[in-house]
């Protein structure tokens, strides 16, 4: 870095005179390679171009100029203090409709409020024994000696567990081929390949992403007539989430739009999309991480080791070792790697100018990766988390989850399912790396995922 020309975060809301858009990066050739360079590699190219700013513009072809944040106090900002200068965009809406992670405002007050109960700590626990068993049918599905795909195996089980515990419907283990290839589907619409390019393209990905949406919307419907044909008398005495959300509606206990059929049918596709691959990712490069770090995969058997007998959502609080791989994992290997949103107003970010309608990407995996909040940011060690890191690390330096009011909803399921997959699938089965690449090999949607392909052996212990 020639000057330190990076943070100084703060800036005033209100500049006397128009404020200079950031420069485009000096690292990454013209802009109008930027498209280019995106889409060929989305985590090296915004490493190299954020390598002396924090928040620097991009050209890319279909959504113009990109403003990329990379500090905490950026996302800070963004996320909380000055939220609504900050709004989801249109893309959002146009993917997912009138569901939770899209809408603005009141309508997505009145949804989170109906939505919250249901994923707090204590409601999942009710969720638990569904999702262990789940983790159990496909691990003894495996043969010792086979390899297997881990992408593949971790997204299915992550679709199995959202189906048996939230829609109380189980998917069939080999089988609900159509289902699984259309949730597969909704991660299109963000592909590398596909995102930088004009909305009128009409880009394959963007066709897949169309189909697999309408086939989970019919999905949906028909889980939802299903239940409406039988809604719990007590809605609090439901044991899966659609019951409960049909079951409100049929007792007039919340507002009537919030849980039209249109709104919970969104809701569904939202929940497949938002709580699908993300967390099969983090269980997929947890593995990974164990594969290729054998100190913390001895402890890590020591520690499943000590149970009593098979793993239960009573033990994670005895398991810190998983506990902290499972957080390693997400900050190493952040599912959501960008937090996009829009400026819905002239903002004015450390003396630059971001325009009003001018998307804004919060860069995730950069801060994740800034050798200011980590040490040796770029090596997997769960340990860093013994200790207070916790407490002095500045907010919003690890961000998973998001921040702020739209904070994930479905952090505490998905960290409790990827513990119960680390210590269910770990007490029986080492997953072995043969010939492990220095780091696993990404694709770039709206998840980095582990490309598919990667093949485990699964060691009987
Ligand atoms: C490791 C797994 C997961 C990760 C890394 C993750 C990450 C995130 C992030 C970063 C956001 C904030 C997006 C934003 O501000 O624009 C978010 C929001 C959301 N997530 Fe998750 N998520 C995970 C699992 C889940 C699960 C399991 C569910 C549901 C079962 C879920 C449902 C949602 C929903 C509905 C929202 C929108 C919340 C709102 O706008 O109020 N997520 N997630």
């Amino acid at each position: 870095m020639s000057e330190d020309t990076r943070t100084g975060v703060g800036g005033s809301h209100e500049p006397a005179a128009t404020p200079p858009l950031p420069p485009y990066p000096s690292t990454v050739g013209h802009p109008l390679l930027h498209t280019v360079g995106s889409m060929r590699d989305v985590f090296g190219f915004r490493t190299r171009a954020m390598a002396e700013r924090d928040l620097v513009r991009i050209k890319l072809l279909g959504p113009g100029d990109v403003y990329h944040l990379g500090h905490p106090d950026y996302f800070e900002r963004v996320l909380l203090n000055d939220r609504d200068r900050f709004c989801k965009s249109e893309d959002f809406r146009i993917a997912f409709e009138g569901g939770l992670v899209a809408v603005e405002g009141e309508t997505w007050q009145r949804q989170r409020d109906v939505l919250q109960p249901l994923f707090t700590r204590d409601s999942l626990v009710d969720y638990a024994d569904g999702m262990a068993a789940q983790i159990r049918r496909r691990r003894d599905h495996w043969e010792p000696g086979t390899r297997i795909d881990l992408t593949a195996e971790t997204s299915q089980l992550s679709l199995d567990v959202l189906f048996a515990t939230l829609f109380g419907h189980e998917l069939e283990l080999g089988g609900d081929e159509a289902i699984r290839t259309a949730a597969d589907r909704l991660q299109h619409w963000f592909a590398p390949t596909s995102y930088p390019l004009p909305q009128w393209v009409p880009t394959p990905a963007r066709w897949r992403f169309k189909r697999g949406k309408r086939r989970l919307q019919r999905v949906a419907t028909r889980l939802l007539e299903a239940k409406a044909d039988d809604p719990p008398a007590d809605p609090a005495a439901a044991d899966d989430l659609l019951s409960l959300l049909v079951g409100l509606r049929e007792s007039g206990a919340a507002e009537g739009e919030a849980l039209s059929d249109d709104r919970l049918r969104d809701q569904v596709v939202t929940m497949i999309f938002a709580g699908h691959d993300t967390t099969s990712t983090a269980i997929a490069f947890a593995f990974y991480a164990l594969a290729t770090t054998p100190d913390v995969r001895d402890r890590f058997h020591t520690e499943v080791d000590t149970l009593s007998g098979p793993p239960t959502v009573d033990d994670l609080e005895s398991l810190p070792v998983t506990r902290r791989i499972v957080t390693e994992a997400l900050r190493k290997y952040p599912p959501v790697y960008t937090i996009p949103r829009e400026a819905a107003t002239d903002v004015t970010i450390d003396g630059s100018r971001v325009p009003e309608g001018a998307p804004v990407w919060l860069t995730v995996d950069q801060v994740h990766h800034d050798e200011r909040f980590y040490d040796a940011p770029d090596e997997f060690r769960p340990e860093r988390w013994d200790g207070d890191l916790r407490e002095r690390l500045p907010d919003f330096a690890y961000a998973p989850f998001g921040g702020g009011p739209r904070r994930c909803i479905g952090r505490q399921f998905a960290l409790m399912e990827a513990q119960l997959a680390l210590a269910i699938i770990g007490r029986e089965y080492d997953l072995v790396l043969d010939d492990p690449p220095a780091e696993p090999p990404m694709i770039a949607g709206m998840t980095a995922r582990m490309a598919p392909d990667t093949e485990f052996r699964v060691v009987e212990r």
